[in-house]
């Protein structure tokens, strides 16, 4: 795999740190300007050309972003970004395992902070090509008590650039993070940043657990309706470890071994809202590795797809991979065999 993929004879960190100049220089040198236009979607005032982007974490600094569209991601995630600079969790943070098409990360959050990223993205040129995501989350020395001043923060900062925030409650990397999608902690969490989300304006997706439970996934479902939010982004990395896993307990997988447990999550949470849907927006992730991987997610439900793992896996011109892949002649057999065993 790696003599076509030269990129993985690189350290996984040193990869990930210099994936967004990549973007950026490989999308200066692209044909294209604007994302090609498949699968669009029209939803509140926002116009996604397709419905594959780049996940939360590729591009944590948006460094990259006006790259990513023009390589053809249909929508851009910048962040998590946090208030504070901060930098990363102690090494090792960041592994693969090429065999296993997995990732694992323990980051936990590296962030240039909210005012180097936001006059990064101000210079961004208007409309964008694609809607911008920004992705948030609390600085790890914030207590959870203390976390919804950090996301307000975030809000009123990025109001003016994000066109959807994504609240990130969902990392395993960051100390009692996820505690915050315990019903109370949710409701409180919410509840507390509503004034400020509604003056924004802009719409809110909460950001899950793939290792919630199958009733506390329904919990946090109903009450993040409750309180207002727009969607949801399933899922964020795993703690959950397959059988002769390489990997430390702590910290995130993600990749293949994570792709049947985020359907399956997707499936759970489409069943329960049912009728409830409507406009909300769901963004599927985890496992997205083979244009077949999009394709079965938007089958399944998803109104977006976000990955991660293929861009390491199959590289930076994966939008466009999907984007040749959707377009080719169906025979009865590639229609036999849309998903991958
Ligand atoms: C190295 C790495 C860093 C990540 N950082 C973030 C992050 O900052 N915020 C976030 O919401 N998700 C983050 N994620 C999770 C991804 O957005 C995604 O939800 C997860 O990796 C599943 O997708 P995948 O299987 O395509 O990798 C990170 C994942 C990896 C592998």
């Amino acid at each position: 795999m790696r003599w076509s993929k030269p990129w993985l004879w690189l350290p996984p960190q040193c990869a990930h740190d210099i994936s967004p100049y990549g973007a950026r220089t490989l999308g200066a040198l692209s044909f294209s300007k604007v994302p090609p236009q498949w699968k669009p979607l029209k939803w509140k005032n926002l116009y996604f050309p397709n419905p594959l982007g780049i996940a939360g974490g590729v591009d944590k600094d948006g460094i990259g972003t006006p790259g990513w569209w023009r390589l053809g991601a249909g929508f851009c995630e910048v962040g998590t970004v946090t208030p504070a600079p901060q930098s990363a969790n102690p090494k090792p943070r960041v592994s693969r395992d090429e065999e296993t098409l997995a990732l694992w990360n323990r980051l936990g959050f590296p962030s240039q902070g909210a005012l180097k990223v936001k006059h990064r993205l101000e210079k961004l040129k208007r409309p964008y090509p694609g809607p911008l995501f920004v992705n948030i989350g609390k600085n790890r020395n914030t207590p959870l008590d203390e976390a919804h001043l950090d996301y307000e923060m975030l809000v009123q900062n990025f109001d003016h650039i994000a066109d959807v925030f994504v609240i990130n409650v969902s990392s395993p990397n960051t100390k009692g993070l996820r505690q915050l999608l315990d019903e109370k902690n949710l409701n409180q969490l919410l509840l507390r940043l509503q004034p400020q989300l509604k003056e924004s304006g802009k719409p809110f997706l909460l950001k899950l657990s793939p290792d919630l439970s199958a009733d506390d996934l329904k919990k946090v479902l109903d009450v993040s309706m409750k309180q207002g939010a727009n969607g949801w982004v399933l899922t964020n990395t795993t703690l959950f470890r397959p059988p002769n896993s390489k990997f430390p307990e702590t910290g995130g997988l993600s990749g293949a071994p994570l792709r049947e447990r985020a359907r399956n999550f997707l499936t759970q949470t489409l069943e329960h809202l049912g009728s409830e849907k409507k406009d909300h927006l769901v963004v599927a992730a985890g496992g997205v590795l083979y244009p077949e991987d999009v394709m079965d997610r938007l089958e399944l439900g998803a109104d977006l797809v976000q990955t991660y793992s293929a861009l390491v896996y199959n590289g930076p011109y994966f939008f466009q991979q999907v984007n040749r892949w959707q377009q080719r002649p169906k025979t009865t057999s590639t229609l036999k065999n849309e998903r991958p065993g």
